[in-house]
C-alpha cells in the first residue's frame, strides 16, 4: 500500500507509550484455553459474578436506545447524589471510572502526577498519554502510602495524586490520618473508591473540608455492570462543572444510564450479593491460605492478594488457567511473587480449590 509509512503521522512519543494490558473477553479466553465459556471461572477482574439483577436487564431492554443520552446526566446525577449524600452539582458520570480519570487529567493537564505502585495501572497509562510526568512513589513494605514520598513529589511539581482505597491489587485502605496529610498538600487528590462498597471508610464526607479532594466510584464492581461502563466522580462543584464542560457529551450511554439508576433503586437487593462476596472473600482466603503455600493479605475489597511460596507465581496462574480458572498475575517485579484472586460465588471458590489442589 503506497510508499508512505502511516506511522510517520503518529505522535513523536508513540513508541515510548506503554500499552495498558486489559483482561480478555470470555469467548476469546475460552477459545484460547479450549474449554466452553460456561466452564470458565473468572476470578481475574474483580467483577460481580452474580451478574446484574433481573430489574436491570428489564430496564435496559425497555430503554429508548434510538435516542441520544442526556449530556447533562440530570436523572443519573440526582440518583447518585441521593445515594452518596451530596449535591447533584458535585457529581459527574462517565463511561466507567476510567473515563473520569481521563477527564480529570484533561481538565488539569498536570505537568506531573503521583502514582503509588503497586496499584491500578490506568493512572500511569492515562497520565503518560496526556504527556504528564509520572512520579512513582512506591508503597511501603506493608503496601501503605509513603506520605513523605508523596510530599516530596508534590514539592517536585506533582499536581495530581492518584490514590486508591481500598487499593487494587493489595486490598488495603487509606487511613483518615493519611488522607488528611495528603489533602493538606497543594495538589488535587484523587481517591479512587472503586471497591468501597466492599469495605474501607469513604472519603466522601471530607470533600466539604478539602476542595482539592475528588472521589471516583463505579458501578462495575458492586452492581455487576462492568460491561456497561458507568462510573462517577464526587468533588467540589466548581471542579464538577469544569469536568462536565469538557467531557464527551454522550459519555454515559442510554443503557448504562438506565442500568445504573435501576441499580441504585434496587440497591438493597444488590447489597445482598455484596455481602455474599465479602463472606466468600474471607472463606476463599481461609481455604487458599490453608493450603500452606499461598499467604493471603488482609483485604477490604472483593479480591485477595496472595504471596506465593515455593514456586513461581506465573506457573500457578498458568496452571489454573489450563483448568479454566482465571486469576490475575502481574509480571511487575514488586508483584512477581503474588497472584490476585477475585471473590466469586461459593461454587467458584470450590472450582478454584479443586484446581489449586490439582496443581499438587
Ligand atoms: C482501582 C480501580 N479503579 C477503577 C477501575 C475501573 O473502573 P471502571 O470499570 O468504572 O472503569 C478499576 C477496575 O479494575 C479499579 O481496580
Amino acid at each position: 500500500m503506497g510508499g508512505r509509512d502511516v506511522r510517520r503521522y503518529f505522535r513523536a512519543d508513540f513508541d515510548d507509550l506503554e500499552e495498558y494490558v486489559p483482561v480478555k473477553p470470555l469467548d476469546v479466553l475460552a477459545a484460547e484455553i479450549g474449554v466452553p465459556v460456561g466452564e470458565l471461572v473468572k476470578l481475574d477482574a474483580n467483577e460481580n459474578l452474580y451478574g446484574p439483577i433481573p430489574e436491570i436487564r428489564e430496564a435496559v431492554a425497555n430503554a429508548d436506545l434510538h435516542i441520544y443520552p442526556d449530556p447533562g446526566q440530570t436523572a443519573l446525577r440526582a440518583a447518585i447524589a441521593e445515594y452518596v449524600g451530596c449535591a447533584p452539582e458535585q457529581v459527574v458520570a462517565g463511561s466507567g471510572a476510567d473515563d473520569l480519570l481521563d477527564v480529570l487529567i484533561r481538565v488539569t493537564m498536570p505537568a506531573a502526577v503521583v502514582n503509588a505502585p503497586p496499584t491500578f495501572g490506568m493512572y500511569g497509562f492515562l497520565a503518560k498519554l496526556s504527556r504528564a510526568r509520572v512520579i512513582d512513589v512506591p508503597r511501603r513494605a506493608d503496601f501503605g502510602i509513603d506520605v513523605h514520598g508523596v510530599e516530596h513529589a508534590v514539592a517536585e511539581g506533582a499536581q495530581l495524586l492518584f490514590l486508591t482505597s481500598p487499593n487494587n491489587p493489595t486490598g488495603n485502605a487509606l487511613s483518615s490520618a493519611e488522607l488528611e496529610a495528603l489533602c493538606e498538600l497543594d495538589a488535587l487528590v484523587v481517591v479512587d473508591e472503586a471497591y468501597i462498597e466492599f469495605g474501607g471508610e469513604s472519603a466522601v464526607p471530607r470533600i466539604a473540608e478539602y476542595p482539592n479532594l475528588v472521589i471516583l466510584r463505579t458501578f462495575s464492581k458492586w452492581a455487576g455492570l462492568a460491561g456497561l461502563r458507568v462510573g462517577y466522580s464526587i468533588s467540589h462543584p466548581d471542579l464538577a462543572a469544569a469536568m462536565m464542560a469538557i467531557k464527551q457529551p454522550y459519555n454515559v450511554n442510554v443503557a448504562g444510564d438506565v442500568a445504573a439508576r435501576t441499580a441504585l433503586a434496587h440497591r438493597a437487593e444488590i447489597f445482598e450479593t455484596v455481602r455474599c462476596m465479602v463472606a466468600e472473600r474471607d472463606r476463599m482466603a481461609g481455604l487458599v491460605g490453608g493450603l500452606g503455600w499461598l499467604k493471603p493479605l488482609p483485604s477490604c475489597a472483593n479480591f485477595v492478594l496472595f504471596e506465593v511460596h515455593g514456586r513461581p507465581a506465573a506457573d500457578v496462574a498458568a496452571g489454573l488457567r489450563r483448568q479454566g480458572v482465571l486469576v490475575r498475575y502481574y509480571s511487575r517485579s514488586e508483584l512477581a511473587n503474588y497472584i490476585r484472586i477475585s471473590a466469586g460465588r461459593p461454587e467458584d471458590t470450590d472450582r478454584l480449590m479443586a484446581a489449586l489442589r490439582a496443581l499438587g
